[in-house]
């Protein structure tokens, strides 16, 4: 029998395989062909908490939650969060980060880096998620 994963199993199966085999820290850095750094996590309660000593060093970040079907952009500006669903405002596609924005597979679409839209057919820019800092976390509202 012909079995195919979609994008969450597929990956769930890798991360699981990963840390099964102690490569947990290996697959942060070897994630997929994404030109930043991929921080994986499940989100509680409709909330992602990345812990804020995980963010000191870097400068935008590819949130992937293992219960959600779209990655999330997490962009440090001017000492500021800048969070962006990575789900294309013309009918929700997924999107491909690159260095220079995002680009939709489907229709064309592209996104400069801060998700206001370059080419359509979308017309509105990239849905920004609010966030809080607690002690210790940056926290997510989804
Ligand atoms: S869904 Fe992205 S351009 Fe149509």
């Amino acid at each position: 029998m012909e079995h195919q994963l979609n994008r969450k199993d597929f990956l769930k199966f890798t991360c699981n395989a990963a840390c099964g085999m102690g490569l947990a820290v290996a697959m942060i850095n070897l994630e997929g062909c994404s030109p930043f750094p991929v921080i994986k996590t499940k989100h509680e309660k409709g909330e992602i908490k990345i812990p804020l000593l995980s963010l000191k060093a870097q400068k935008d970040i590819l949130v992937r939650d293992l219960d959600l079907d779209y990655d999330i952009m997490l962009k440090i500006k001017d000492g500021k969060y800048i969070i962006l669903v990575l789900k294309c405002t013309h009918q929700d596609w997924l999107l491909s980060p690159n260095s220079k924005g995002f680009n939709c597979s489907l229709h064309g679409s592209s996104f400069d880096t801060d998700g206001k839209v370059v080419n359509g057919p979308a017309a509105l820019p990239l849905k920004q998620l609010n966030y809080t800092i607690d002690e210790e976390n940056l926290v997510i509202t989804l």
